[in-house]
């Protein structure tokens, strides 16, 4: 592994291995305070981000390493005009390891090829957004002790939303999974994602408009937020953006355990009566996402580790 740009990049192995050592370094954190002392992450956010830039930059100060970078388009020469290619040319030689987001599908595997150090897809468009998968990853095999025999519903804006063509390329390997996606008709899982289940053989999908008539049969629901910003005009935003509102009506429908996940930022789509119901994790999933990032710096800046 060199970079990390789309989740199909890591094997399951590569995913059982990162896992393996985010949980090692979040039971043993002394350990590894020092592993990267004198190496830099540059954190290249040409899109808004909370959880995922800090994450990252707690993740590397947690490391002993320390960071560099900046949070908006506009506080780099990306608004003077300056091109991916040259900006990652400069950065590799003032860090030891990138992580980019951006709001154009590609944007990150084009500084790849001009990169000399590792270059990890913070989220790029509405494509993909590997380290949330991870996360996601982590924290089902973490509450849920498995990630085969698995009924997910993926509920919200199936179209835009990176998280959840991410993370459905990533689960669709495991033994018996199944994915019940919930969306308008207006969001919909976009083809091209079918297409990539289907090269994998993966059929075991249902689609759905009611969240009500799914949620008895899932182990796990994923929220997710319409995606604003992705949207051609604001109608169609505004029409679509309170399609589904999970409250503690629908939670009664839900399975005892059922583990309710959401790559967060939430707007409205999860009331805040069910944040005091145990099967609301979506902070605890927050707090995953630092030390499985911590896991994925390790491994590629190859730096010794302490599991075995
Ligand atoms: C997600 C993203 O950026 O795609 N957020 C995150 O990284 N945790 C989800 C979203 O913005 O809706």
């Amino acid at each position: 592994m060199k970079h990390l740009l789309d989740s199909m990049d890591l094997s399951i192995q590569d995913i059982d291995d990162l896992i393996n050592l985010a949980i090692h370094i979040k039971n043993n954190r002394t350990m590894y305070r020092d592993v990267c002392k004198y190496k830099k992450l540059a954190t290249l956010f040409y899109e808004p981000s909370t959880r995922t830039r800090l994450s990252f930059e707690a993740a590397m100060l947690e490391l002993g390493g320390s960071v560099l970078g900046f949070s908006s388009a506009n506080s780099s020469s990306a608004s003077k005009g300056e091109s991916v290619a040259d900006t990652i040319r400069v950065v590799s030689s003032y860090a030891d390891i990138v992580a980019m987001r951006h709001p154009l599908e590609g944007a990150p595997m084009v500084a790849s090829r001009f990169s000399r150090i590792p270059i990890i897809n913070a989220g790029d468009g509405g494509h993909n957004h590997p380290t949330q998968t991870l996360t996601d990853l982590l924290t089902i095999k973490s509450e849920k002790g498995r990630l085969d025999n698995i009924t997910i519903g993926m509920c919200g804006d199936l179209k835009f939303g990176r998280t959840v063509h991410s993370l459905a390329k990533a689960m669709c390997r495991y033994e018996n999974v199944k994915f019940v996606f919930i969306s308008p008709k207006e969001l919909r899982v976009p083809d091209y994602l079918k297409d990539e289940l289907k090269e994998h053989n993966f059929t075991n999908y249902t689609e759905t408009e009611s969240l009500e008539m799914a949620i008895p049969e899932l182990d796990i629901l994923y929220m997710t937020r319409v995606q604003k910003e992705r949207f051609f005009n604001e109608a169609d935003y505004i029409r679509l953006k309170d399609s589904y509102i999970l409250d503690m009506e629908k939670m009664s429908l839900a399975k005892s355990d059922m583990a309710i996940l959401h790559p967060l930022p939430r707007v409205n789509e999860i009331s805040v009566k069910v944040d005091n119901d145990p099967r609301a994790l979506y902070f605890k999933q927050a707090e995953y996402g630092k030390y499985i990032r911590m896991a994925l710096i390790c491994r590629l800046l190859e730096v010794e580790t302490y599991e075995n």
